[in-house]
């Protein structure tokens, strides 16, 4: 019997049904996918927040004939479960009061950004120093420390629940680095902003942040003249370095008191949604949620990384790396949302507006991608302004003629010689935050 598509009022939505399509794009509305099963009511108000006020769902000919039937053929497979169950997390009986109840682009900051930039400084410190010690310790064949390793996630943790910007923009203040220690945390950084952003739950995220952090600890086995070679890897140094993910795995394995998903985002965070990654060559879902989520951000930070044999990418092209993988290699709802998490101008991107003026994108605003704080710089190519100022994109001109400014194109910071390391750092201590 072919079913039926049907608009319903979303006061008609229950527990239990299973949404197949909203009238909004992925970037509107609170879940990973357009095609939801609605596990609690929380769901249902959060459609709501975002002012969602009809569905379309399947059913039965002849059931509800109030409603006004569209015929379609029979739905279409289902979304491989990872996927399709990762947002929202089922409801917790009692969810600690500091985890988020709504989607987190649409809840302020508990803190400013200029006054967790600070905590988020001397966290990053921290971390540094302990990732530091671990990678030396394997190195070393010592054990782990993983209570230190925990512990700095927590924090970490503690400082995005916060405010969701400070951390991350002080990790994506990049130097020349070769060092596995700075990449991992990075990677965490990124996979805890992203996974907050997601509203995945405290333990979930301690999962991620610990394996994100350790996910290539593996590399510590492999030799540094190998690991740093400027020229191209030989067959045979290329599959030795094939086996960090695997060794990855042994290591934390051996400290025990890891959790189970923590190691597959070791092992896993090659794999490729096409087959075509390493070690073993997974496909779709049977790679981890997280090891996917791991993996887009590994390849968002090495390509926006100095290396030796490679000039950093900006953001900005960093994100369009993405979008053309999401086609291949990476699941392209997550992408999508990654992208959503970061902002198509993430902060520190070095911009042009249409009133000629050049400044830094230092806020982003998750509800609108295109319109972030900008600290501007310069009136126009040629004028550099005498004090920093900060104006908000968003903001509409008060006489009503609509946004006084708008981005124009990306600049590279390096052509511009901005030192946008400095700016981002002493924010807190600029003047004309409006
Ligand atoms: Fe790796």
């Amino acid at each position: 019997m072919d079913l039926v598509l049907k608009k319903i009022d979303i006061s008609e939505l229950k527990v239990g049904m299973t949404v197949e399509k909203m009238d909004r794009p992925w970037l509107q509305h609170p879940f990973l996918t357009n095609r939801k099963k609605i596990t609690s009511q929380r769901q249902i108000d959060r459609l709501r927040e975002f002012h969602i006020d009809e569905v379309y769902i399947y059913l039965e000919p002849g059931e509800e004939e109030a409603w006004t039937a569209v015929p379609l053929p029979a739905p279409a497979a289902p979304l491989p479960e990872p996927v399709a169950d990762l947002l929202p997390l089922p409801e917790k009986e009692t969810p600690p009061s500091f985890l988020r109840e709504e989607t987190a682009s649409a809840i302020p900051q508990e803190v400013p950004f200029e006054e967790e930039i600070r905590t988020a400084r001397l966290i990053q410190n921290e971390a540094r120093t302990i990732v530091q010690d671990v990678m030396e310790d394997i190195r070393k064949g010592n054990d782990i420390e993983i209570g230190r390793v925990e512990q700095v996630v927590d924090r970490m943790i503690d400082s995005i629940f916060r405010n969701r910007e400070a951390l991350v923009s002080i990790s994506r203040i990049k130097g020349y680095d070769e060092y596995t220690y700075v990449h991992s945390l990075d990677v965490c950084v990124l996979a805890l902003t992203f996974g907050s952003y997601l509203n995945l739950d405290l333990e979930d995220l301690q999962k991620l942040g610990i394996g994100a952090i350790l996910h290539d600890t593996g590399k510590m086995r492999i030799p540094t003249s190998i690991l740093n070679k400027p020229g191209p890897l030989s067959e045979k140094e290329y599959q030795e370095v094939k086996n960090h993910p695997y060794y990855s795995y042994e290591i934390m394995a051996k400290t025990g008191g890891i959790p189970e998903e923590a190691k597959l985002i070791a092992l896993q965070h090659h794999e490729r949604r096409n087959g075509k990654g390493y070690p073993i060559g997974l496909r779709e879902d049977e790679i981890h949620i997280f090891s996917q989520l791991t993996a887009i951000i590994d390849v968002y930070d090495a390509v926006t990384t100095n290396r030796s044999y490679q000039r950093a990418m900006s953001a900005h092209r960093g994100m369009q790396i993405l979008f053309e993988l999401g086609q291949t290699d990476f699941n392209m709802t997550l992408v999508e949302r990654f992208i959503q998490c970061l902002g198509i101008y993430p902060v520190g991107t070095v911009v042009e507006l249409d009133t000629s003026e050049i400044g830094i994108v230092v806020s982003v605003n998750s509800q609108v991608l295109l319109r972030p704080k900008v600290m501007l710089l310069y009136a126009n190519r040629l004028r550099p302004l005498a004090q920093p100022k900060t104006v908000d994109l968003n903001e509409i001109s008060r006489n009503g003629g609509g946004y006084p400014r708008s981005i124009l194109r990306v600049l590279s910071r390096e052509q511009w010689d901005i030192d946008v390391d400095r700016y981002l750092l002493n924010i807190e201590n600029l003047p004309g935050q409006e």
